[in-house]
């Protein structure tokens, strides 16, 4: 297996996507902020498969991280990232400085102004604005033909979308399914931070999810009936703090009373110092 080539400046990528954009390849861009695991990695093969030139990039964004959040300890394991990139047939990968993306003097943040109100947003102020500036910036670096981002950020990737359309940004965007560990617990950097005991009860998010599948499945459509369901089983666990449990429709991510269309079914827990978030998108059928 070769490594990749890694770039760390903004002129080494727009050389080599011009590169690659002259054989006439489809540029591919996997945006994340490294640790890569299976989840990223469905990201990548999604994009190798369709585009002929992949380049992922690997920066652990200041600006979508609040005062009291992991900045600092966010885990960076960037020769194990690379391996794992030369593995997965990776054309580049691009991971600037901070001071490459932020330099001093920089002013300009983009916001989708009411998608980034609900959900995440208000027990994180300031994220969806970072997340979509940084985005816009490696989108107008590497400009992709096509972007991967994975529905486990289900708000995130309904922000790009919206910013995409918004700004009219020939970007197609792709949202790939959640990977999850062989428990159900949705694959996350984060889930490090889990002691053995708090990974355990973790499991607790996706038992929610799946036991409103199943009431829906069996013909639930009230949402308080679903969200009292889901409150009860995360409350049972002591450990667990609820930041919110939420059913939204999934294009305006506004609260639905009764279920139809495409919903999302949404919510964020806490374990300690660490806040897990997993979400299940469904399109209801008609009674
Ligand atoms: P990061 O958390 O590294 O995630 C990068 C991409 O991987 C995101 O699109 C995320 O939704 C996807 N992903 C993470 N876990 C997944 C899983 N279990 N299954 C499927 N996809 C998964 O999200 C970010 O980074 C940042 O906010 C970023 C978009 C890079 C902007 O800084």
């Amino acid at each position: 297996m070769s490594l990749p080539a890694v770039a760390n400046a903004i002129e080494k990528v727009r050389e080599s996507v011009a590169a690659a954009r002259t054989k006439t390849l489809r540029i591919g861009l996997v945006p994340t902020m490294g640790a890569l695991h299976a989840g990223h990695i469905s990201l990548i093969r999604a994009a190798r498969a369709e585009t002929g030139y992949v380049v992922v990039s690997i920066f652990v964004n200041p600006t979508q991280f609040g005062p009291r959040e992991d900045l600092s300890r966010y885990p960076r394991p960037l020769d194990q990232d690379r391996s794992i990139c030369g593995s997965e047939g990776v054309d580049l990968v691009f991971v600037p400085d901070v001071a490459t993306v932020y330099p001093p003097g920089f002013e300009t943040f983009v916001e989708v102004t009411q998608l980034q109100k609900v959900l995440c947003g208000p027990s994180r102020p300031g994220h969806f604005r970072g997340v979509a500036t940084v985005v816009l910036k490696l989108f107008n670096i590497v400009q992709p033909d096509t972007a991967y981002f994975g529905q486990k950020d289900g708000q995130q990737a309904r922000i790009i979308q919206q910013m995409v359309r918004d700004l009219d940004m020939p970007i197609e965007i792709r949202v790939c399914p959640i990977v999850r560990e062989p428990d159900g617990l949705a694959l996350s950097s984060r889930n490090q931070y889990l002691d053995p005991e708090q990974r355990r009860q973790a499991t607790v998010l996706y038992c929610a999810l799946e036991t409103s599948r199943r009431l829906i499945d069996a013909g639930e459509r009230d949402s308080s009936v679903l969200l009292g369901r889901m409150t009860e089983l995360i409350r049972s666990d002591p450990s667990a703090l609820i930041d919110y449990i939420a059913i939204v429709d999934a294009d305006s991510l506004k609260a639905v009373d009764q279920l139809e269309g495409t919903v999302m079914l949404a919510l964020a827990v806490k374990f300690g110092e660490t806040r897990l978030i997993d979400n299940l998108k469904l399109s209801i059928p008609r009674l």
